[in-house]
């Protein structure tokens, strides 16, 4: 090592330790596919292989070949990995649980999942489950031994981190079916406040809130968008998307900054996953990755290495004989998109590390410190 290098390994290690990291005993989170760990899967089947294969080497509940955000959030505070509220088998709640699901929105969903629809586990649902946990897992508890070893302490409500990604599936609903962004975000921000508000009846104080990224660079949105939305920006993403999503953040900012005024003994952070992601996007090759808009395990090749009809871990028949057709490719290190809807987890890791920062919060507070 030379002696720069050890001088900026020990500035790196000066600006770690100048963040003493807050002691969130749990974390409690919400969401959709980009924060699910196991929700959709154990409801409906699990996400197939190649899913999982880069960090847990097996399918792991997770539309990803490895972990999500909110499992390096869960990391960054030492605690394990969250474990989703429907999952049956195996899990461990000690320090929080998952509410997301794969599919969820907001708003009701108007049609079932099989029916080219979404989660049955909207916003809503996901609070009203999470009631629940927390009367039933103190419960539990009292019945001690391994029990109480399972179930979160009955002051980790109040001491926990509250985080939401959401939004996604909403802006698909409204744009494919057609209905006014102006009638229908509104909507969608009173469920949310309504939803804030009901787990701050519960004792939440500490909110981490993720706005929407970037769905206009998202493979399944670029192939769907109809012909008369083909404009792309110089990344090569849909406007008419990116610009739906903007307009769902700045309404969800505003309803954060409401939330601030109405609950001022809560603490709220905004944070800015729109930008972060589409700095990734737009600097890709910077940042070590290729091809930003070409799904890494899909299929058919070309520009966008993507399906509808064979999706990652679907298999076909070829020569008689079942096969994966729906494959990772060779290094979804470098890619950003997974299966055309998700992230890998090398873009996930990339945006936990720009996030928790917090140069896209607002308040500006790096994750480590929103305790304080
Ligand atoms: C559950 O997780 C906690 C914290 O990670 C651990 O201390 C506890 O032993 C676990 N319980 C069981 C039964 O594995
Ligand atoms: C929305 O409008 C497009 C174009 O006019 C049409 O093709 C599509 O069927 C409509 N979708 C719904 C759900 O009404
Ligand atoms: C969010 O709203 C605050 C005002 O409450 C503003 O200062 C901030 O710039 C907004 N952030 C984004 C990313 O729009």
């Amino acid at each position: 090592m030379n002696l720069l290098m050890i001088c900026l390994t020990l500035l790196l290690s000066l600006q770690t330790s100048s963040c003493t990291p807050c002691k969130f005993p749990a974390i409690i989170n919400f969401g959709d596919s980009n924060s699910d760990t196991g929700g959709l899967s154990a409801t409906f089947g699990p996400a197939p292989p190649p899913n999982g294969e880069t960090f847990f080497h097996m399918p792991a509940g997770r539309f990803s070949d490895g972990r999500l955000i909110i499992d390096f959030i869960a990391k960054s505070f030492g605690l394990a990995y969250l474990s989703a509220y429907l999952d049956s088998l195996g899990t461990n709640f000690s320090h929080g649980a998952n509410f997301a699901t794969a599919g969820s929105t907001i708003m009701q969903p108007s049609a079932p999942l099989n029916k080219g629809g979404y989660s049955p586990f909207s916003l809503q649902v996901q609070v009203s489950q999470f009631a629940q946990f927390k009367s039933r897992s103190q419960m539990i508890s009292k019945k001690g031994k391994v029990f109480k070893s399972l179930m979160p302490k009955k002051d980790y409500f109040k001491k926990a981190l509250y985080t939401i990604d959401i939004g996604q599936n909403d802006l698909t609903e409204l744009f494919f079916s057609n209905q006014s962004a102006d009638d229908y975000i509104p909507l969608t921000m009173k469920v949310f406040s309504d939803v804030v508000e009901e787990v701050y009846k519960h004792g939440g104080r500490y909110f981490w809130i993720h706005n929407t990224g970037p769905l206009g660079c998202l493979t399944y949105v670029l192939l769907r968008r109809p012909s008369s939305s083909m404009e792309l920006d110089p990344v090569g993403c849909a406007v008419i998307f990116n610009k739906l999503a903007q307009k769902f953040n700045n309404m969800l900012n505003e309803t954060v900054t409401q939330l601030r005024k109405d609950l001022p003994s809560a603490t709220f952070i905004y944070v800015d996953v729109y930008s972060a992601k589409y700095n990734l996007f737009s600097k890709a090759e910077k940042y070590g990755f290729e091809k930003p808009l070409r799904t890494c395990c899909g299929y058919g090749g070309g520009e966008y290495n993507f399906d509808f009809n064979v999706r990652c871990g679907d298999k076909g028949i070829v020569e008689g004989e079942e096969v994966l057709l729906g494959k990772s490719c060779s290094h979804p290190e470098k890619s950003i998109i997974w299966d055309g809807v998700h992230y890998t987890e090398a873009a996930n890791k990339w945006v936990f590390n720009e996030i928790a920062t917090g140069k896209y919060s607002h308040p500006s507070l790096p994750l480590c410190k929103v305790c304080y």
